[in-house]
């Protein structure tokens, strides 16, 4: 195996016409960019006026089919770490909206596993009702493979007993959510105690061998949330399986400009949105968001992936090209050190069957000589064979 990419493919272009359908209604595309302009700006917290009908009709048309890698993105680790039992499982996608996070879920299945139960929870009854339609339109078209058994609830999460007679789950998803919740809180330590609050309850309903997905926003702020719930849960005995491949504290909080997200630069915006997108005034490039995909079992995507002799370490920028050398940062335990600064001499290029470091993406997970040490100043040469292949 080389170093571990996701592969997730562009979404079919089938897709555009299955929303539509079950959306019930065509929105022309300038009326289209109107409404994702108002509620980009209710996801900014500013209060804009827009009719709950025309809400959904946004979500639908536009942040469903941009936002379903972010959950295809952490399940395909799951697979790559054979860490998801391969039979129908029991799923709980917590704030489902649209059916989103699990949609994308389900298309990352690893073989042998698929939804065999969904309950699907949300506050919002017309969301869960277009879900259903979501669902069925998409099966319809052979474009996912619908749950054994879908169940939606309605239920409000700050009310008590929300989680009442649920059952336990091999996965629970909550996508983007969370973030709604906390609003109320004031600063990044506070929000990230709460974050850690809801994620404990959450992990609760895992079975001993499960998963939770929580994917937040990527912005700084948000992101710098979840890195700061993710430390309290380290310090409770949750075990990180991704994206961190190290245990420490995030080496990305000490300096209050920088924060720790993924961005799919290589998944650009189905073609048909980019323009909705421009005129929207929003990204049209590849989408961006933080994660954490915890576990109650020690299970690490970065220990199933080692191999003697190897140490896991994850690109967390994107490498950069100067003259005559690649350096990228990457996240992993190098000793003392929670990153380092791999640096590619081009003039070492060939010496080894390994990829050029600049044809990684940002998130790729690499696989370096564990006797390879980074300098006092935190860079490691990639001297050939530095960087392996299992
Ligand atoms: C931004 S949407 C995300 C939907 C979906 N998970 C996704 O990834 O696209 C957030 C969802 O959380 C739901 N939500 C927010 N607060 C909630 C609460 N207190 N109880 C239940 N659902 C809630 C909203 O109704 C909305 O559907």
């Amino acid at each position: 195996m080389p170093h571990v990419h996701h592969r997730i493919a562009p979404l079919a272009p089938a897709w555009e016409s299955v929303l539509s359908r079950a959306l019930g209604r065509r929105v022309e595309p300038s009326v289209l960019a109107l409404l994702v302009s108002r509620q980009a700006a209710r996801y900014r917290g500013e209060e804009v006026a827009l009719a709950h009908g025309d809400e959904l009709a946004a979500r639908c048309l536009f942040w469903l089919p941009r936002d379903l890698p972010k959950s295809q993105y952490p399940t395909e680790e799951l697979r790559l770490a054979d860490a998801l039992p391969r039979r129908p499982l029991r799923v709980l996608d917590v704030g489902s909206g649209l059916g989103t996070t699990a949609l994308g879920v389900s298309l990352a299945l690893p073989e042998g596993a698929s939804l065999g139960e969904l309950v699907s929870l949300e506050r919002d009854p017309e969301a869960l009702a277009l879900q259903r339609r979501v669902w069925a339109e998409a099966a319809n078209a052979g474009l996912v493979a619908l749950p054994a058994r879908h169940q939606t609830l309605a239920r409000d999460l700050s009310e008590p007993g929300w989680d009442r007679d649920l059952g336990d789950f091999d996965l629970v998803t909550v996508g983007l959510c969370l973030v709604e919740l906390l609003s109320a809180l004031p600063e990044e330590h506070a929000r990230g105690a709460g974050l850690a609050g809801w994620c404990e309850r959450l992990l609760g309903l895992l079975r001993p061998e499960g998963a939770l997905l929580v994917l937040e926003p990527g912005d700084r702020e948000r992101s710098r949330v979840l890195q700061t719930a993710r430390g309290v849960l380290l310090s409770r005995g949750v075990t990180v399986f991704a994206p961190c491949p190290q245990g420490g504290q995030c080496p990305l909080l000490a300096e209050p400009r920088d924060w720790c997200h993924e961005d799919l630069a290589a998944l650009s915006l189905p073609p048909w949105l980019v323009p909705i997108a421009r005129e929207a005034g929003l990204r049209w490039e590849g989408p961006t968001f933080s994660y954490l995909t915890l576990r109650r079992d020690g299970l690490t995507l970065a220990g199933c992936l080692k191999g003697p002799g190897e140490r896991p370490a994850r690109l967390v920028g994107v490498p950069e090209v100067s003259k005559g050398r690649t350096a990228a940062v990457a996240c992993g335990a190098f000793g003392e050190r929670p990153s380092a600064l791999l640096v590619e001499l081009h003039r070492h290029r060939g010496k080894a069957p390994t990829e050029p470091l600049e044809a990684l993406p940002r998130g790729t997970v690499v696989l370096l000589a564990e006797d390879a040490r980074p300098t006092e100043k935190g860079t490691l040469r990639l001297e050939p064979g530095v960087l392996r292949r299992r």
